[in-house]
């Protein structure tokens, strides 16, 4: 049987649009779930929505609508952004599921019978657009007197009955597995900081409210409603089935990898190991906390307009151009700036001068010149053997970079062999070969398509479009493009199909 994989997006506020942020978090995951799969792994792929408490409710209500109708029509658009962003994922699931109530309330269900929950009250600052509960140390005053929270959100204080999560019982425990794990919570310095928060006192964690309606009810307690989080955090379980651990697909508990922005690390760092910890489940193996991007250098925002949809960047670019920038751009971890002047840059340099000539050039020159079949193959010479060590090596380390979620690297480590290839091909000027050496032209050509091939199937999980556009023209039949497929090289002779440009140069309009 194949090893199992399980990897996640947050789930998104229903509460406003997609943006590029969004579509960040999805494309990152997706290209790990892909080459996953190619790696021979079973991937259980999951996004969806989160979309009770209050921040939703504010926004339905600013919207004039029932909160289940909005909502309903928000996740719709993020299920067309999945879709828009070409995911594979497995399930996109809505915490307005009852599949999901009924996970939230097992959860809280065991909680309880160990005695980890207890009612009290909670008195204190609240963010409704964090969903979060602040201490009075860290907060700030606006130039007009509100508190702030340190994300610069409003904060109000509340005072209601509340039940709490035994939190601080799992600092000792909690700190120890992260010392013992040290690839559990990644980028290192994201790490530092989580190590840096549990050096204070862990508080226990208020897991009710009672102020609002829109929540999944507290079992036993109509009047109050679960926490947010505590309810958005239990998705993880409720997509393969929990409360029954014997469902097919429990066996994908735990987690390989979270995939998170930065704003949301202590959630899932420290709330839900602790959470998972209560009761008596196996923690998460990983998770990664991304950086934001900006908008040509500002934050997006409603207020400045800026917010881009990134389906208008798809409409411009394309699917795979867009893919291609946002995990290229900047390492993953670090924050990033979107501008249209460096997307352009990395569709025509990349992956038009140097991709895209690459293959265009080999095949179009097959295509003419030997007799559009697969060339035959000749003994090794230097320049050979040192364009090859350029690819000979790189399956293993992509799947390395990508274990350590460093997409920019494996993609860099790719691009070295695609110049390695250019500067082969001028430099062994096949055209100037063929009526000369033409068995030394067609061994140049075979090689070429033989980098060509390992290239593109590693780049499928990064742009599967033009990627499967290239294989065809490769002659690499539909089964023979996952990592394993490699070892066995296309024999001589094989018809290939007529080539087509991949990756045409991108012309800003004169208009
Ligand atoms: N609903 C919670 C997550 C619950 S997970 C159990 C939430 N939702 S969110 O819609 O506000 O954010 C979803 C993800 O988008 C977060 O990982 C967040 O970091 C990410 N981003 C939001 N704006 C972003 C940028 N400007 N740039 C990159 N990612 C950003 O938080």
């Amino acid at each position: 049987m194949k090893p199992a994989y399980y990897i996640t997006t947050p789930i998104f506020y229903v509460n406003g649009a997609p943006h590029i942020g969004h579509a960040y978090t999805m494309i990152a995951a997706d290209v790990m779930a892909r080459f996953k799969r190619l790696d021979g792994y079973d991937v259980f792929f999951l996004t969806g929505t989160d979309e009770h408490g209050q921040k939703v409710e504010k926004a339905a209500q600013d919207a004039g609508q029932d909160p289940q109708a909005f909502t309903d029509q928000i996740s719709a658009t993020f299920l067309d952004l999945a879709r828009a962003m070409g995911l594979s994922n497995t399930q996109f699931i809505r915490t307005t599921e009852e599949r999901h109530k009924r996970a939230s309330q097992a959860l809280w269900q065991r909680l309880q019978a160990d005695g980890h929950i207890y009612l009290g009250g909670y008195e204190g600052w609240y963010a409704i657009r964090d969903e979060a509960f602040y201490d009075e140390g860290e907060l700030t005053v606006s130039p007009s007197g509100q508190k702030l929270a340190p994300t610069g959100a409003p904060v109000e204080f509340v005072t209601e009955p509340s039940y709490f999560f035994r939190m601080s019982a799992f600092q000792e425990r909690l700190i120890a597995y992260i010392e013992a794990n040290p690839d559990f919570i990644a980028p290192q310095a994201r790490r530092n900081e989580v190590l840096g928060f549990l050096r204070n006192k862990l508080t226990d964690l208020s897991i009710s409210r009672t102020g609002f309606r829109w929540g999944v009810p507290v079992p036993g307690d109509d009047a109050h409603v679960m926490y947010v989080w505590l309810d958005a955090l239990t998705n993880y379980l409720t997509a393969l089935g929990y409360p029954d651990e014997t469902a097919p697909d429990w066996r994908f508990w735990p987690a390989d990898l979270h995939l998170v922005g930065k704003d949301i690390l202590r959630f899932h760092a420290v709330y839900w190991p602790t959470l998972l910890m209560a009761a008596g489940l196996p923690l998460p193996k990983r998770v990664y906390a991304h950086g934001w991007w900006t908008i040509e250098g500002e934050k997006m925002s409603k207020s400045l307009g800026n917010v881009i949809d990134p389906r208008e960047l798809v409409s411009a670019f394309g699917l795979d151009a867009l893919r291609f920038f946002l995990l290229r751009e900047v390492p993953f971890g670090n924050d990033g700036d979107y501008g249209r002047a460096a997307i352009v840059r990395r569709l025509n340099i990349e992956l038009a001068n140097d991709l895209g000539n690459l293959a265009q050039r080999t095949l179009s020159f097959v295509a003419k010149n030997a007799g559009g079949v697969m060339p035959g193959r000749g003994a090794a010479t230097t320049a050979d053997t040192a364009l090859w060590a350029h690819v000979a090596n790189l399956p293993g380390i992509v799947a390395a970079a990508l274990d350590r979620q460093a997409f920019n690297d494996a993609l860099a480590a790719i691009w070295v062999a695609v110049r390695a290839g250019n500067g082969y091909i001028d430099q062994q000027a096949p055209w100037s070969l063929r009526k000369t050496a033409p068995e030394r032209m067609e061994a140049v050509l075979a090689l070429l398509i033989d980098v060509l091939r390992v290239v593109a199937t590693l780049l499928q999980p990064f742009m599967p479009d033009s990627m499967s556009r290239m294989l065809d023209q490769l002659g690499i039949a539909a089964d023979a493009r996952d990592l394993a497929s490699l070892a066995m090289s296309v024999p001589s002779g094989t018809a290939l199909p007529q080539p087509s440009g991949i990756f045409p140069r991108f012309v800003e309009d004169a208009a």
